[in-house]
């Protein structure tokens, strides 16, 4: 796929390939590129980078150290096709759990796009985030004001079925929240009933409960995703 991002007055293009497997980009991905604040020579962070969007914008923006990681080997060698696709020999791609593969280390900027599709039973690894959809954001939330500068940012995406309310009010803990992109994610009870059978009468049970933000709009279903920035208090 071909990006072109419009970044300070010009553009940044962007070629990736994405490997059998690994994440595709979705719709989303150019109006919160759009969105991300680069002043020119932060180092960053991209945690589960899949074929690696955000930290190689990054680098292309400016970033001068860009570190990016992935649970998935496929989603690391992804990157590194992409990293040399785009001549950015600079940028460091690594295979590990979470922050483990940069520990002890700290970033200006943190981008996080993690799994968070709740199911009672693991789906496929780039979507399922545990029984609510938190439990990535949730160790996001506690680990990441350990790897980021004094004044840097963290900015991760949030969904509407990933228990909303409780995940602003753990994150708001350490970090100021900004909203800068928000859009609707429109779906069918049959894309989640694709995932595992019975998952959308499972979506529904969170939604009655609180755990879960999505609205019928008459022909199918839809719920907000959210690209926050949070700003280490
Ligand atoms: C929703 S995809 C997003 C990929 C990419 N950031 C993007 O926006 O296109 C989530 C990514 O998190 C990775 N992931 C899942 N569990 C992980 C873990 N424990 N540690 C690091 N990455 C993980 C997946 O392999 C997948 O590439």
């Amino acid at each position: 796929m071909e990006l072109s991002i419009p970044f300070n007055g010009g553009k940044i293009k962007l070629d990736l390939v994405v490997e059998d497997g690994v994440h595709h980009p979705g719709e989303a991905v150019i109006e919160r590129l759009k969105s991300i604040e680069i002043c020119g020579g932060e180092s960053a962070l991209d945690l589960g980078c899949g074929c690696g969007v955000y930290g190689l914008f990054a680098a292309k923006a400016g970033c001068r150290e860009v570190t990016l990681t992935d649970v998935c080997p496929a989603a690391v060698s992804s990157a590194l096709v992409n990293a040399r696709l785009n001549g950015l020999q600079h940028v460091k791609c690594l295979q590990g759990d979470f922050f483990e593969p940069v520990t002890g280390q700290r970033f200006d900027i943190v981008f996080a796009n993690l799994p968070q599709t709740p199911a009672p039973h693991p789906i496929q690894l780039d979507k399922w985030g545990g029984p609510e959809g938190t439990q990535y954001l949730t160790r996001l939330a506690t680990e990441a004001p350990n790897y980021l500068k004094p004044g840097g940012s963290l900015y991760f995406c949030h969904t509407g079925l990933a228990n909303p309310n409780a995940v602003n009010d753990l994150f708001s803990k350490a970090f100021d929240l900004k909203v800068v992109n928000q859009r609707d994610r429109f779906f069918q009870r049959e894309e989640y009933e694709s995932y595992q059978p019975g998952l959308f009468h499972y979506l529904m049970d969170l939604r009655k409960a609180g755990k879960a933000k999505f609205e019928s709009n008459g022909e199918g279903w839809c719920f907000q995703t959210r690209f926050i920035r949070a700003s280490k208090k």
